[in-house]
């Protein structure tokens, strides 16, 4: 069996002049939870983007459960991503639909259930991230943490095999923090999903994440184990943990 579920070789991507990724390689094993870090603009959410079919790489190759996915037809890539579930950077809930109305919206585009069996499982995946009896409300009603929830059940109800989070934990307070972490861990658990993480908040990276990826200058320049970070000697990796404005990193280097 392919032990790997995402893999990259060699992937380069610019805008324009702009070279984002010079050379990204990539492994994410089956089941695992991995956390991509790096500054404010490196190319993070580019780099998810590209997984995910919705940029193309300009070369390099991406296989995603053992699948090329780089020259794919756009009606194939989309067949792909129905393995994955998002949340994006900010929820990006729609704001004029209730939340099972939200929580349905893409699912219902590729399944044939009525309207009773859908807002059923509906229910059932809310409960699934601890939140019940707000399938009527809209988001505006809600707050920032159950937002994000809220994101994970669109997300999950269709049983992806990877869930990528983007900035999962961006702007909620930290008891609230604590309780995506330990739903993000437990969906994990439970679904035995493949999870792809980034976040700046790396001490709850760290808690999650079975491996990790360094993303600076276009290239991942660390790649390994949770632990491996904390007795790591790489002064760059280093300095981005330690948050430190000297260092091997210049100010304008991403
Ligand atoms: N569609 C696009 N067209 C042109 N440039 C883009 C496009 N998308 C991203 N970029 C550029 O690519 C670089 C990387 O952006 P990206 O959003 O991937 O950064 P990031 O690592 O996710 O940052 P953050 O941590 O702030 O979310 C930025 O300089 C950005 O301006
Ligand atoms: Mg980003």
């Amino acid at each position: 069996m392919n032990k790997e579920m995402i893999k990259l070789n060699d992937v380069k991507r610019s805008f324009g002049e702009k070279s984002v990724l010079k050379g990204v390689k990539l492994k994410v094993n089956k089941g695992e939870t991995f956390l991509l870090i790096g500054r404010s603009g490196a190319g993070k959410t580019v780099l998810l983007k590209t997984i995910l079919g919705l940029l193309r790489p300009d070369s390099g190759t991406i296989f995603i459960d053992g699948q090329e996915i780089t020259q794919l037809t756009k009606a194939k890539l989309e067949k792909i991503r129905l393995k994955f579930g998002l949340v994006f950077q900010n929820s990006a809930l729609f704001d004029f639909l209730t939340v099972w109305e939200n929580v349905s919206f893409f699912f219902k585009q590729h399944t044939k259930m009525s309207r009773r069996e859908m807002r059923k499982k509906v229910t059932q995946t809310l409960a699934l991230v601890g939140l019940s009896g707000i399938e009527d409300a809209y988001p505006y009603e809600l707050s920032g943490g159950m937002r994000k929830r809220v994101a994970i059940a669109r997300a999950i109800i269709y049983d992806p095999k990877i869930i990528i989070y983007d900035e999962p934990t961006t702007g909620i307070d930290p008891i609230a923090v604590d309780k995506i972490v330990s739903l993000i861990k437990d969906l994990h658990n439970r679904l035995s999903i493949t999870s792809v993480v980034v976040t700046h908040d790396l001490e709850t990276g760290l808690k999650i994440a079975d491996r990790i990826a360094f993303l600076l200058g276009g290239e991942i320049i660390f790649e390994g184990k949770s632990q491996d970070v904390k007795n790591t000697t790489d002064k760059r990796l280093l300095q981005f943990i330690q948050g430190a404005s000297g260092g091997p990193i210049k100010e304008m280097e991403v």
